[in-house]
């Protein structure tokens, strides 16, 4: 007969209406594999410090064997009492094996399901470092098909000055750098292990919390079992770093939005990463874009939501806390996949160079190379500064073209105004970091070594 784990107390059963809400089997047996692992490592350093007999270790280990080939194959029978995933493999490993019951020696649910959920993010982070990282890639392989194409920055959405198609991917680059070094930071902070902290306060039997934490391959221990059961720091960084990486992935999705309406007209779409309208037989609808913007709110709502949920509670494990997969859960998806179709939409993503080129060169982004040029002759910049408003003013104005302003002007005259020339403004910012070709080849060396490291 199927029973709750506390029955000895208890007169009645639980009703059903606790039942729905307090289950969190229906998602947490998503972290099966990470329940049975720690329990294999807790069986084994129950037998190290002699609280199991190796004849009993080697039946539960069996055992769980056994249970996780069930729920891998589809096999299992979950039970209605199972509320989670610890309760219905040891509920399972208990029928196979007497010894079972055994199992949950000096462990209790609080310190099993931190472990667990620290052994899946841990996992979880790496797989979207991965993906992260992938992304990077295109983006570095898009910046060196690109060569010398060129199209105008923006502040403002205001087209400011023009610069390398590559510098402009690789802006995105780098952002996504700093998400895999938030990745990898909350990486660390979950790798540590809380198995062997009891329900709060440790355990009066010879428990060896660093045989566990070994086995595991977790890089520490903890240090406090009040903390270790109550710290779900590492669920807010890794809700963060999906948050972070949602905002980024949601600018790049609004440019590339941006850049494939027809009034930019920067990008062509592959037809395998646009979608149609039901109504409208010409249109070629930028989705993946969209969501990637979309996706961004449904990711900062899981940081706020679970911050929300932790602020306040007391020391140590409180039913709260079970909150915790959802968001993680679906932050981790969401992430993933989002990650994967926007690789899949600028990999195939043609870039319109003689369009963007066009735009940029329009004369007056080419406006602060004047300035710059009077300033190289020793005018200071507040009056180059002037001298060349004045001249698109009046260019706007409809006086004559900035280039023959330019040319009339004897400050400037006619080697000033090559530089209002096509493709000449592109080339000018060639300091570190800047937008030019030549300082892009060597930022882009640096971007391949950041990758590597
Ligand atoms: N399902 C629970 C959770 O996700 C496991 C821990 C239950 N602990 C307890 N003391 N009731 O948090």
């Amino acid at each position: 007969m199927s029973s709750t784990l506390w029955h000895g107390r208890f007169e009645g059963g639980p009703s059903e209406a606790l039942q729905a809400l307090n289950d969190s089997l229906p998602f947490d047996q998503r972290m099966f594999r990470e329940d049975i692992a720690g329990s294999r490592a807790h069986v084994r350093m129950l037998c190290d410090v002699g609280l199991f007999t190796e004849v009993e270790r080697d039946g539960v280990l069996a055992a769980l064997d056994t249970v996780e080939g069930e729920i891998e194959s589809g096999s299992f029978v979950f039970a209605v009492n199972d509320e989670d995933i610890h309760t219905a493999v040891e509920r399972r490993v208990t029928e196979l094996e007497p010894a079972g019951a055994k199992m949950h020696t000096g462990r209790s649910r609080n310190d099993q399901v931190a472990t667990d959920l620290r052994l899946w993010t841990r996992g979880a982070l790496d797989e979207v470092i991965d993906l992260v990282r992938r992304l990077q890639r295109t983006l570095l392989v898009q910046a060196e098909a690109a060569g010398d194409a060129y199209l105008p920055g923006y502040t403002h959405l205001q087209q400011a000055q023009p610069v390398a198609l590559a510098h402009h991917l690789l802006a995105h680059g780098w952002a996504l750098g700093r998400d895999v070094d938030r990745l990898r930071e909350a990486r660390r902070r979950t790798d540590v292990s809380v198995l062997g902290a009891g329900a709060l306060a440790g355990s009066s039997l010879p428990l060896d919390p660093t045989i566990t934490a070994a086995e595991l391959g977790f890089g520490a221990v903890f240090d406090n079992s009040l903390d270790a059961v109550a710290d779900r720091d590492f669920v807010a960084d890794a809700l963060y770093a999906c948050s972070m990486i949602g905002v980024h992935l949601s600018r790049i999705g609004e440019e590339l939005i941006l850049w494939a309406s027809t009034e930019f007209g920067f990008v062509t779409l592959d037809d395998g990463f646009s979608t149609g309208s039901s109504m409208m037989p010409q249109k070629k609808n930028p989705d993946i874009a969209e969501l990637a913007r979309g996706k961004a709110g449904r990711l900062v709502g899981h940081l706020t939501g679970f911050l929300t949920t932790v602020k306040g509670l007391p020391l140590t494990y409180n039913k709260d806390m079970q909150e915790d997969k959802e968001p993680l859960f679906d932050a981790i998806d969401t992430v993933c996949l989002t990650l994967l179709a926007l690789d899949g939409m600028i990999s195939t993503t043609t870039f319109n160079v003689e369009t963007m080129a066009a735009q940029a060169d329009t004369p007056y982004a080419a406006a602060t190379d004047l300035a710059e040029w009077l300033v190289a002759r020793g005018m200071p910049f507040r009056d180059a500064h002037a001298v060349v408003g004045e001249k698109v003013r009046r260019a706007l104005a409809g006086e004559g073209s900035l280039y023959e302003l330019v040319v009339a002007d004897p400050q400037l005259g006619d080697e000033a105004a090559a530089l209002l020339a096509p493709g000449v403004s592109a080339t000018r910012r060639t300091t570190r970091g800047g937008g030019a070709p030549a300082a892009v080849a060597e930022q882009i060396t640096r971007f391949r070594a950041m990758l590597d490291g």
